[in-house]
């Protein structure tokens, strides 16, 4: 039988054997400043940084500082890695998340929810800012993530399997939760706070959508759509590690009327809404 060298594959053979070496590189210099075995993980969407800001942070690394770690270059995040307390669980926090409009590939943008997965995080809670396409969805409300689709995202999974990480083919049944969503809406109720459950449409970006793609969006079945969240999701689902999201709607998509979507809007909307959002997430941190 001819020996069979293919280039394409041996190489890409060497990069997850470097990528699973970098992930523990960056987990082992993480662990070395400072260890407090988080179990739940956060990452704050755009604008929704300040939960952070209510807890006492224990300690706070920069990510520039942290081996392999991708820098967050987008205004509204502060780019670091907090460790926090909070009803005895123990939390790493992302205060900025890596999106795949900054240029980062797929295998950057989750790298941080794999050193979460190496440092034990067993549950992920996600924020992020969102366009409704939704009629009943009006801005500042939060929308419990029940399913996603992905929409023009490069899947983080391309290329050869983490076997240490997860399978190959990881089940996508249900990559958020049931029973968190079902806790969330439990919670909702004794708060006094309103929450919708729907479907996130993850795009690339950076444009916001075109009025016949947010018509589109809402035919093919999403009910808010963003730019973020769905490859965190899916490294996080593989690696076997349990999801709640919630999407801050700060824009309405499908409209009558001619204006346009700023950055600035969704940031002012995402900051308005975050108050519910941190009671939520405290609320689902007490009861996981
Ligand atoms: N589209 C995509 N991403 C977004 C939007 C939107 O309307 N709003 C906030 N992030």
């Amino acid at each position: 039988m001819q020996a069979c060298f293919n280039p394409y594959l041996w190489r890409n053979f060497l990069g997850m054997m470097d990528m699973m070496q970098q992930l523990q590189e960056a987990t082992e210099f993480v662990q070395k400043q400072y260890n407090n075995n988080p179990t739940i993980g956060i990452i704050l969407g755009s604008g929704l940084g300040n939960f952070s800001s209510e807890l006492a942070i224990d300690f706070s690394i920069p990510y520039a500082k942290i081996p392999h770690f991708p820098v967050s270059t987008v205004e509204g995040h502060s780019g670091a890695l907090q460790f926090a307390q909070l009803g005895g669980k123990n939390l790493v926090i992302m205060a900025g998340r890596f999106h795949f409009y900054e240029g980062y590939s797929p295998a950057e943008v989750v790298f941080p929810i794999r050193v979460m997965k190496l440092l034990g995080v067993e549950t992920i809670l996600l924020s992020n800012a969102a366009g409704s396409v939704h009629p009943d969805y009006q801005v500042g409300d939060l929308v419990v993530i029940k399913d996603h689709i992905s929409f023009f995202q490069t899947n983080p999974l391309l290329g050869k399997n983490l076997e240490q990480l997860g399978p190959r083919f990881p089940d996508m049944s249900e990559p958020y939760s049931k029973q968190l969503r079902s806790k969330a809406f439990a919670i909702a109720k004794e708060l006094n706070l309103h929450l919708h459950e729907g479907v996130y449409t993850g795009v690339t970006g950076p444009t916001f959508e075109t009025r016949a793609e947010y018509q589109l969006i809402k035919h093919i079945g999403g009910h808010v759509v963003g730019m973020s969240t769905v490859q965190e999701t899916i490294a996080a689902v593989h690696a076997g590690m349990q999801v709640f999201g919630v999407s801050v709607v700060t824009d309405i998509g499908i409209r009558e009327d001619e204006n346009t979507i700023t950055h600035e809007e969704v940031l002012q909307a995402a900051k308005e809404a975050e108050p519910k959002l941190t009671a939520l997430f405290k609320a689902m941190i007490a009861n996981i």
